[in-house]
């Protein structure tokens, strides 16, 4: 084949196909990716039915190549591999249907049970490797912290399954796998530190321990079998604690993950971002502060993901850091630039703060978790204001351009992202209330949540009329103890000391 055929042949074949391939894989969205790239600079998109294909045929192929050749075995570990991916995606209707449509996380499981099937294949054909010693915990623990805790026990059942197939059908080797990852799982509930990981792993090798133990006495394994079991087992743990520590941040990066000690990480006040709003925005930074306290308690009501509402109110107006005298909050003695400018251009120097906010997340690799609370938390709602103003300044045979005076969207999409847009408004116009009673405060959230729903915010956030209620009663709570008018104490003028009566004896 001469070298100017292969050009061709790559330049129009094998090019253009790579080119759609990343098209098709990209994530959509209104705005780019806030994520810095895991390849080519682009975020990869890989659809759920493409993961599940490609971990149905990789998991057949392990299992074909330990327990082929023939027939008979490739049609029995095609019955099993589909079999398992049918059940899967069955539960994950049943019990998860928010990560039906969630494909990192589909990916990130599918990866977690590839890597694991393989590389129990491998360390099973190493002779010095005993098969107590693979930390497949470690997969157990990574699903716990990432995703759920229902989610790590499914797959702890599926891996110590594999496990015991690929060892020779052996339920003891399962069962030592399953009481392992268990404990992991449950030792994962409320990992917040990576001690708390390091803990995690240690007492998944105490569960395996204990399956071992059990074994022994029902099976009255010879006490050097015992004992030399028990080393690998404990071995494990520690592998599982190398593996969960070097994993857990590449596949936060790699899956759109936050788990809790990275939220706990970025709730650090001296994060560069937010050192530089209480220094430059001093407005800003400290209506983010009660924002986050009133979403945090919020979220706490209606079981969201308090510290996830608690981080992102943190960041949500970064983008302000810009232009910081544009906003009001920050404005004190320095007077309102507004003054001097078009409604059109205030709108458009407002609405700018999502992207400039977007820009510097990009810039200081902040998650895209965490980037969606910068691009959603005002939605597609009005800059109401300048949206005014330019109605009384426009002629009244012309028309303003509503749409000219909306945020670019998108509207927020999880509980998470509501209650921050909820609670950004919510503090954002309770400061403008004089003398706020109770009653006060009751009425101007009622009108400010009731006002969101009714211009369309919510049409993609699961949350029920019961939890929106929760989070007003919340909201009410919380702006009772910050705003609340303080009880009147006396000044030691208007208390004539002398005219006090005799304290009697
Ligand atoms: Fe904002
Ligand atoms: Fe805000």
């Amino acid at each position: 084949m001469s070298r100017s055929l292969i050009q061709q042949f790559l330049s129009h074949v094998l090019r253009p196909v790579l080119v759609r391939l990343l098209r098709w894989t990209e994530r959509k969205g209104p705005l780019p990716s806030p994520r810095t790239s895991v390849f080519l600079h682009r975020e990869i998109h890989v659809p759920t039915p493409v993961v599940g294909v490609a971990v149905w045929v990789l998991l057949s192929a392990v299992l074909f190549m330990e327990l082929g050749p023939g027939i008979g075995p490739l049609t029995a570990v095609l019955i099993l591999t589909t079999g398992l991916v049918v059940l899967f995606r069955l539960y994950l209707h049943h019990d998860h249907p928010e990560l039906m449509h969630d494909d990192d996380a589909i990916a990130l499981i599918g990866v977690l049970v590839v890597s694991a099937a393989l590389g129990m294949d491998l360390w099973f054909h190493q002779i010095n490797l005993s098969p107590f010693g693979f930390p497949l915990a470690a997969a157990s623990i990574l699903v716990t912290v990432l995703l759920h805790a229902r989610m790590g026990v499914v797959l702890t059942l599926v891996l110590s399954l594999l496990f015991g197939i690929l060892n020779g059908f052996s339920l003891d080797n399962a069962l030592v796998a399953c009481f392992s990852g268990m404990a992991g799982v449950s030792l994962s509930l409320r990992v917040r530190t990576r001690r708390d990981l390091t803990v995690a792993c240690l007492g998944s090798a105490g569960g395996g321990a204990a399956a071992v133990l059990m074994l022994a006495l029902l099976k009255q394994w010879p006490p050097a079998h015992v004992v030399g079991t028990l080393k690998w087992v404990l071995a494990a743990g520690g592998f599982s604690v190398v593996a969960v520590v070097a994993l857990l941040p590449l596949l936060e990066l790699c899956f759109s993950r936050l788990s809790t000690i990275r939220l706990l990480e970025l709730s650090d006040v001296n994060h560069p971002l937010l050192k530089a709003m209480s220094l430059d925005a001093p407005g800003t930074y400290h209506h983010s502060l009660i924002a986050a306290s009133l979403a945090q308690a919020a979220a706490e009501r209606v079981g969201a993901n308090a510290l996830l509402c608690r981080v992102g109110a943190y960041f949500h107006d970064i983008g302000k850091l810009a232009k910081p005298e544009y906003f009001v909050e920050n404005q004190g003695a320095i007077g309102n630039p507004h003054e001097l400018l078009p409604p059109n251009m205030s709108r458009i120097v407002i609405q700018s703060h999502v992207k400039d906010g977007l820009a510097l997340a990009q810039k200081h690799n902040l998650d895209r978790a965490i980037a969606d609370f910068i691009l959603m938390h005002h939605g597609t709602s009005r800059v109401e204001y300048f949206y005014r103003r330019a109605i009384e300044q426009t002629d009244v045979t012309q028309e303003v351009d509503e749409d000219l005076y909306r945020y670019p969207g998108p509207k927020p999409h999880s509980k998470e992202t509501a209650i921050v847009m909820l609670a950004d408004s919510v503090e954002a116009s309770a400061r403008t209330l004089e003398n706020p009673s109770p009653q006060r405060l009751v009425d101007h959230v009622d009108r400010i949540v009731d006002s969101k729903i009714a211009d369309g915010q919510f049409e993609s956030v699961p949350l029920t009329l019961a939890e929106v209620a929760a989070v007003k009663d919340a909201f009410v709570n919380s702006l009772i103890g910050i705003y609340h008018t303080r009880l009147h104490y006396p000044t030691s003028q208007e208390t004539n000391l002398e005219k006090r009566p005799a304290r009697p004896t």
